[in-house]
């Protein structure tokens, strides 16, 4: 039975055509949980059912590659060629055994932030990496026109997967977040320069998306809205690129922030910002009640630091947000969602401590807290 304090949070939206059965969502999480070259494999399959069981109505994909030199790191899922269609629509296949759970890709490229033993980073203008030390290479028009087409394509290998939507990684400093930043985009062709050029890419992947799928498949972004760094992209112009893309048609936008640069200097460590106190929490509320009178059609996803029901379900009820996203949380507890369905309003057990960040090194990503108590308790 739901209990009536959570209605709304468990209460069925569409985002796009498609509907979700409540409101929670599974933030983009890389596991490093793929085989070593991207492709699928059971640790990925025992990761989705669990948090298809445990009760999110939308689980976004962690970063899946558009492109081999766009890989963040091996075992990481990737969309670059057909030959990673048939394990990924078995992964689909798998999740939607699950009752109206519903799955989106998120599709990336790591740009600027990009270290691979064969492929030397690339972005919009060469600003040097200081956590690499590497400073990326220049793009020519003709590359970005052949990268908007790598997105579009594995877009479009999404949608043959039977994926129900797709969410572009325009966020945390990785290439798509680096064209809109003015800190990253130095251009002065129609790919930089002002606002409007600097989200042209954005523009040019819908564009193309939408003439290949049609209005039917959705296409949203997880969207960086502000840098944190001095230089970077403000709030003023992150809600101007969020208001653009709902003009356009986006259906839904995920606001984040942050990124490598972040991490170096306010030792935040944006986006998952380690959180001491409750005070401390739903750090991005302030960028999505910007945001939301713009949004329209558009759904607008909170994300970062969501631990409280209660919190959640005002969220929900004021309007202020239509779903609410968590990363961190739902490692610590795949079945958070059902806890709550159940009754059980207390907060999350995760204490963003990001301990699970550090796992990432050698995967599969675990919670470090939780793995600690059990030990304790044995
Ligand atoms: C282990 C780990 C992996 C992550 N991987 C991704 C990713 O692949 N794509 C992405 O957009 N964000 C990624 N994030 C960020 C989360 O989606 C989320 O934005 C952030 O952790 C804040 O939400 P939370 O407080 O609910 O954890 C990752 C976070 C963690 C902890």
């Amino acid at each position: 039975m739901i209990q009536l304090e959570l209605e709304n949070l468990f209460s069925p939206e569409k985002i796009g055509n498609v509907q979700i059965k409540n409101r929670i969502v599974r933030s983009a999480t890389f596991m490093r949980s793929a085989e070593k070259y991207g492709y699928v494999d059971k640790k990925i399959f025992d990761i989705y059912k669990e948090l298809a069981r445990g009760g999110t109505g939308l689980i976004i994909s962690g970063f899946t590659a558009v492109d081999p030199g766009g890989m963040a790191s091996p075992y990481q899922a990737c969309l670059y060629d057909d030959s990673f269609i048939p394990g990924q629509k078995k992964l689909v296949e798998a999740v939607h055994e699950f009752s109206e759970v519903k799955i989106a890709a998120q599709i990336a490229h790591t740009g600027r932030q990009g270290y691979h033993p064969k492929y030397h980073p690339v972005a919009p203008s060469p600003i040097p990496f200081k956590m690499t030390g590497l400073t990326p290479r220049e793009l020519t028009t003709d590359e970005i026109q052949e990268l908007v087409q790598k997105f579009i394509n594995a877009g479009c290998r999404a949608y043959t997967c039977g994926y129900d939507l797709i969410q572009l990684h325009a966020a945390h400093g990785y290439l798509l977040s680096n064209f809109i930043s003015p800190y990253t985009n130095k251009r002065t062709d129609n790919y930089g320069g002002n606002t409007q050029n600097r989200l042209k890419i954005l523009i040019d992947i819908y564009n193309g998306l939408r003439d290949e799928l049609g209005k039917n498949f959705p296409v949203t972004a997880k969207l960086q809205v502000e840098d944190f760094i001095p230089n970077g992209l403000k709030l003023e112009e992150g809600v101007e690129y969020a208001k653009a893309l709902s003009e356009i048609g986006y259906d839904a936008i995920e606001p984040s922030g942050g990124g490598g640069d972040a991490q170096n200097l306010t030792k935040k460590a944006y986006p998952s910002l380690v959180i001491k106190s409750p005070e401390e929490e739903n750090y991005f509320l302030p960028h999505v009640k910007k945001i939301k009178p713009y949004m329209n059609k558009c759904k607008l996803i909170l994300m970062g630091g969501i631990k409280n029901p209660i919190f959640a379900e005002k969220v929900l009820q004021e309007n202020i947000a239509d779903f609410i996203s968590m990363s961190r949380p739902l490692i610590y507890e795949p079945d958070l969602p059902i806890r709550w369905k159940k009754g059980d309003l207390s907060p999350a057990k995760c204490i963003s401590c990001n301990g699970c960040y550090m796992t990432m090194r050698l995967g599969p990503v675990y919670c470090v807290t939780k793995k600690r108590l059990e030990k304790r308790k044995k």
